[in-house]
């Protein structure tokens, strides 16, 4: 049994789909009836379950017994605990489209532990964010020949011009994150203001400007390292475009003015307003023309680079979908490896997770 929570929203009509086209008869849940009887109708004639994030009864009946149920419904920081909660109840196996570290550390921190008690898995963020990082992670530090002291990460987008390319809950998740707290890894999880730390990474000979976020690599990637540890995870996001100084120079003023409380809740406050003239859907057109590069490189102690993962993707939603679908296929025919809060290579394996994710059109390069 796979339940999709969420199915009406944009990335969750996307994910519908791609479970169709897997050949998955997946129950669409949500709040508005209408809607997801006419999606089911045109998928082909799925069922429909009402469930509001009020009430998740109706969805915790259906994944008893090692179901799978998949969340879409964001902002996750507001909305996405009664979903979670569903799953660990009934014991299920869980994956989510978030990328917002203020709950993927709940997850990890807060609902792990209670999902080991009733034998749950929980997969958080198990699309474009953070997949393609987890993996490339992995294999630079099975590549690596030798201790392994720091992973960075980097996803380097392109094709990004004017028109919108971000979904209305996208942008709402983003500004619901300015004034939550981020985290890195140093032998630890460590806090740090959303925004707060932005560098110049060097990749290929070029200059990025990016921003570091918390992410579930910071997570997994040092519980993949087993006892010789992990001790520096870095997440970072950046335009795949060259710095230019003055980019270079907000690279320095912006993380200052980010870290002050109250020009972030000022950010916040404007982004709010902004979101009500922001389109649901992203323009498809200019969607298309969007794609990541993620680059992991493992480092020693001295700095030196010991490994280098190059992935490439398209549309981030496409990949979103397609990931959420393969895993929520993966996970109902095979199961995953053990309950609680999992990263992707730890849930279904690094061979398997690479082959699923060249399938949902992640490649290497
Ligand atoms: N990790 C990634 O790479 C990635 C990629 C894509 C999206 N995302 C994230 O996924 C989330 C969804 O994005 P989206 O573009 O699909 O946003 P969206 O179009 O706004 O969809 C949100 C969904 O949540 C549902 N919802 C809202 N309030 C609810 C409630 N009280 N009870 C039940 N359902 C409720 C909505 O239902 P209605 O349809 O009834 O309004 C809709 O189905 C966002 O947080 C976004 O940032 C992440």
């Amino acid at each position: 049994m796979i339940v999709l929570f969420g199915a009406t929203g944009y990335t969750g009509r996307r994910v519908a789909q791609a479970m169709v086209r897997r050949g998955l008869r997946p129950t669409l849940a949500g709040r508005n009836v209408g809607g997801l009887s006419l999606l089911a109708s045109r998928l082909g004639g799925l069922d429909v379950v009402h469930a509001d994030v009020g009430d998740t009864a109706p969805v915790r009946a259906l994944i008893g017994g090692r179901g799978v149920l998949v969340s879409t419904v964001g902002p996750f920081t507001r909305l996405g605990e009664p979903a979670l909660r569903a799953a660990i109840e009934a014991g299920a196996i869980y994956l989510d489209s978030t990328g917002e570290p203020p709950f993927i550390r709940r997850v990890f921190e807060e609902f792990g532990p209670a999902a080991q008690q009733t034998g749950a898995s929980l997969i958080t963020a198990f699309g474009h964010d953070y997949v393609p990082g987890n993996l490339a992670g992995a294999l630079a530090l099975r590549d690596s020949q030798a201790k392994v002291h720091r992973i960075e990460v980097a996803y380097l987008i392109s094709g990004v011009g004017r028109e919108q390319v971000i979904s209305r809950g996208t942008f709402g998740s983003a500004v619901g994150m300015l004034t939550e707290h981020s985290f890195t890894w140093r032998n630890g999880i460590q806090l740090e203001p959303t925004g707060s730390r932005m560098r110049i990474l060097r990749i290929g000979g070029l200059e990025y400007p990016a921003v570091a976020l918390g992410a579930t690599e910071h997570y997994a990637l040092p519980q993949l390292a087993g006892p010789a540890g992990l001790p520096e995870v870095d997440v970072y996001f950046g335009r795949c475009r060259p710095a230019t100084p003055l980019v270079q120079l907000g690279c320095r003023v912006i993380p200052a003015l980010l870290a002050l409380p109250a020009v972030r809740s000022l950010v916040r406050g404007i982004g709010t307003v902004a979101q009500r003239f922001v389109a649901e859907e992203p323009d498809a057109a200019a969607l298309a023309r969007v794609s990541s590069q993620i680059v992991a490189t493992a480092y020693d102690a001295s700095g030196a680079e010991l490994a280098q993962v190059r992935l490439r993707s398209g549309d981030p939603y496409q990949l979103t979908a397609e990931l959420l679908a393969w895993g929520a296929h993966r996970a109902a025919e095979h199961g995953v490896s053990r309950p609680g809060a999992l990263g992707p290579a730890a849930a279904f394996g690094l061979d398997a997770l690479e082959a699923g994710a060249r399938e949902a059109g992640l490649r290497r390069c």
